[in-house]
């Protein structure tokens, strides 16, 4: 295992939510609060990170995450060198560690990596001496979405301890709904997962890591509690064929429409990581509602990435 914290004993790396604490996590709150404020100045840029030398690498396409790194990085007037594997020696046959070493001898301190295989930052850390942030790798763990959506919760509903959360959607190949699961349960709220039985995995398998986890097949039924409804995308890419008998039969039983939507506490919160299907699991009427706060997770994005980027590099 590669080192997770330095002799100081701070977190050294950003892999998945499962080894942070709660006291850490809401900590992570705190310094977002105040990458809030600075992005709210006329002038948005403090000193903090310079000198630092930040690598996005990504072997797999973004849009959100990558360009909130490097507003992120750029805020914090850290170098910032974008890295995509579709225009390096990557395409000429150069392994995942040969590049990390490469970037390395570059100067990176700090790389951000988005990987197609589950794994892969795991394996960066070990060869790399400066930190690693997971950008999301294959259906595994994408904590940075993780920690802007429970940031996003967190200043609509005060605390997310005791609150239900429901998951909708495309659970099986979801890195996003992984990462959330571990932060929602070490907060503390109600889950709830809701889908077909074909892309929701085992419940057991659920349940016995998450006690709090309730599964549901009827939307219909599990709106009316929720306090927060999280759309996932539908993986199609990710997807082996016969998983679904056709995108009509899950629009008329997962689709968030506006007649869904009344069923559920009027203040309850629309959440989707992006990118949206619209129409596909989620009605343009709602993405677009005054419950929806899809842009202000998008937007809160960079402060929680400041906040990370700080921690780890900035002290
Ligand atoms: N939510 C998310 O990871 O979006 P991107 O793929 O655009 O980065």
């Amino acid at each position: 295992m590669s080192q997770q914290r330095t002799a100081e004993n701070r977190r050294r790396h950003v892999l998945d939510l499962d080894d942070f604490t709660a006291e850490e996590i809401k900590e992570i709150f705190v310094q977002t609060d105040a990458m809030v404020e600075i992005l709210q100045r006329s002038i948005k840029q403090v000193p903090t990170l310079r000198g630092f030398t930040v690598v996005n690498a990504f072997y797999e396409d973004s849009t959100r995450t990558r360009i909130s790194f490097e507003v992120a990085a750029k805020t914090l007037s850290a170098s910032v060198v974008n890295f995509s594997a579709k225009s390096s020696s990557v395409q000429k046959g150069e392994s995942l560690v040969d590049t990390v070493r490469t970037l390395e001898a570059l100067g990176a301190d700090l790389i951000v990596l988005r990987h197609n295989m589950a794994g892969a930052p795991y394996l960066v850390a070990q060869h790399f001496s400066g930190s690693v942030i997971n950008a999301g790798d294959g259906k595994h763990a994408h904590p940075t979405q993780g920690l802007l959506d429970l940031y996003t919760m967190q200043r609509h509903l005060g605390q997310i301890r005791g609150k239900h959360v429901l998951i909708v959607g495309d659970i099986l190949h979801s890195r996003v709904a992984r990462s959330n699961l571990w932060g929602l349960s070490k907060l503390g709220a109600k889950i709830t997962l809701c889908g077909p039985p074909t892309l929701l995995g085992r419940p057991s398998y659920w349940e016995a890591l998450f006690p709090k986890l309730r599964v549901s097949y009827d939307l219909d039924l599990a709106v009316e509690k929720a306090d927060v409804i999280m759309l996932l995308r539908l993986q199609r890419e990710r997807m082996e064929q016969g998983l679904l008998p056709s995108l009509r039969e899950y629009i008329r039983r997962f689709s968030l429409t506006p007649e869904r939507l009344s069923r559920a506490p009027s203040h309850a919160l629309v959440m989707h990581p992006g990118p949206m299907n619209e129409g596909l699991e989620i009605a343009p009427e709602v993405a677009r509602s005054s419950q929806s706060v899809i842009e202000e997770q998008v937007t809160n994005g960079v402060a929680v990435r400041m906040a990370l980027l700080y921690m780890l590099g900035g002290r």
